[in-house]
């Protein structure tokens, strides 16, 4: 390969762009993880994912990737055999129930259309239906991260409730947490499973549990085999700061640091400013003539957007192009969307000014790899940047 020359520019959904700050706090000597050096970071960054999720409750956090903390999320709450309901919206949906059906779950699936989110009155529907009480857990994605949607969390409690279904509510927040603003209490979630590497600026390498009342007192009864992703074995030494096996230490210094960023910038700041990159980057889509994944515009995902190309032409070329020529990485198409589909990550640590020389590259390989546009996205998404408050 040639030297490149200048920085790559990582627009793929996650994992995203790492901040300096963030660099330079991993860049640290590794401490004793059960000496009281450690015992005050890791009780520090606890009591920070807290507020991050938006909970009283605890928050586990694992060395592993987002998969990790969605079979956390399952063998601690479920036994072998039992019901779950999951609503096929996309790519990460469908791997969820996958791998609850490799754990023996019952899994029930709502079939979509990849292009909309977690249908609560079908959800209410199914669970009407269940008059003993079969399924034991509804899962759902917030923000499916193949296809730039975002389901409505607090309207899914709101069903299961209407119907008095004692099912749990897991929620999957791995490309919306610290991007869309999240309720984990205030919306009556049970378990969240979050990652470090989209919103919340870290390299891969955690998961994330927030646990809530309901779904501790499950763990008592659930006989899912589980030794490594056992929240009680996790959950007591947390209280002064230690983990039951070596934790990511290096991470965890990086962590502290990517909440204080979040905290200096406000959370409601960050969400504001994702949207409006969002918004910029649905107005470059329309003036270019293409169409988004997402068809309803009420659950446009703040984090990514999914761009269909027409029919005819391939979406991985596109990406090829460009990361060919501009050293670009864009998000390739999924599952059932492969090479339909492309996406823009725009999460994370992430400003006006990268934005604009993201859409630029796209705008100009989708011209060199012979997709028929309009010209003008980038204007159209620079005029709208300029005319919204600087960093909102
Ligand atoms: C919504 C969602 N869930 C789950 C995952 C899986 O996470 P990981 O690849 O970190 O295991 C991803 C990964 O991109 C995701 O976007």
């Amino acid at each position: 390969m040639p030297r490149r020359v200048g920085r790559h520019f990582l627009n793929i959904p996650g994992p995203t762009n790492v901040p300096e700050r963030v660099l330079r706090a991993l860049d640290r000597a590794v401490i004793d993880h059960r000496g009281p050096e450690f015992g005050e970071l890791a009780r520090g960054v606890l009591d920070a994912a807290r507020k991050v999720f938006k909970t009283r409750g605890p928050v586990v956090i694992f060395p592993s990737s987002g998969t990790g903390a969605w079979e956390a999320a399952l063998v601690n709450t479920l036994s072998p055999g039992d019901a779950v309901l999951m609503c096929e919206i996309g790519h990460f949906a469908t791997l969820w129930a996958e791998l609850a059906r490799k754990l023996g779950l019952k899994v029930e699936v709502i079939p979509g259309d990849w292009r909309t989110g977690a249908a609560a009155d079908k959800i209410e529907e199914k669970l009407r239906a269940d008059k003993g009480h079969a399924i034991k857990a509804v899962c759902v994605v917030h923000n499916e991260t193949s296809t730039g949607v975002v389901s409505d969390v607090a309207a899914v409690r709101k069903a299961i409730d209407r119907v008095r279904h004692p099912a749990l509510l897991l929620v999957d927040t791995i490309s919306s947490l610290g991007s869309i603003d999240y309720r984990h209490d205030e919306w009556g979630v049970d378990v969240t499973v979050g990652c470090s590497q989209k919103g919340l600026m870290l390299p891969p390498g955690l998961g994330f549990n927030a646990i809530g009342e309901k779904a501790l007192s499950a763990a008592k009864g659930a006989r899912s085999p589980r030794a490594y992703w056992d929240w009680q074995g996790m959950l007591e030494p947390n209280k002064t700061g230690f983990f039951p096996y070596t934790p990511a230490t290096n991470l965890l210094y990086g962590l502290e640091e990517a909440f204080k960023m979040l905290f200096e910038e406000g959370l409601d700041n960050v969400f504001a400013r994702h949207a409006r990159h969002a918004e910029a980057t649905r107005r470059a889509v329309q003036a270019w003539g293409l169409e988004l994944q997402c068809a309803n515009p009420a659950e446009y995902s703040a984090s990514l957007t999914a761009i269909r190309v027409p029919d005819g032409h391939d979406a991985d070329a596109v990406r090829h192009v460009i990361l060919e020529r501009f050293d670009m990485s864009l998000g390739a198409g999924l599952g059932k969307i492969k090479s339909k589909v492309f996406r823009i990550g725009h999460l994370g640590d992430f400003n006006d000014l990268m934005l604009a020389g993201t859409l630029s590259g796209v705008e100009m390989g989708l011209a060199l790899a012979g997709v028929p546009i309009q010209r003008g996205g980038v204007a159209a998404a620079l005029d709208y940047l300029a005319g919204g408050a600087p960093g909102k």
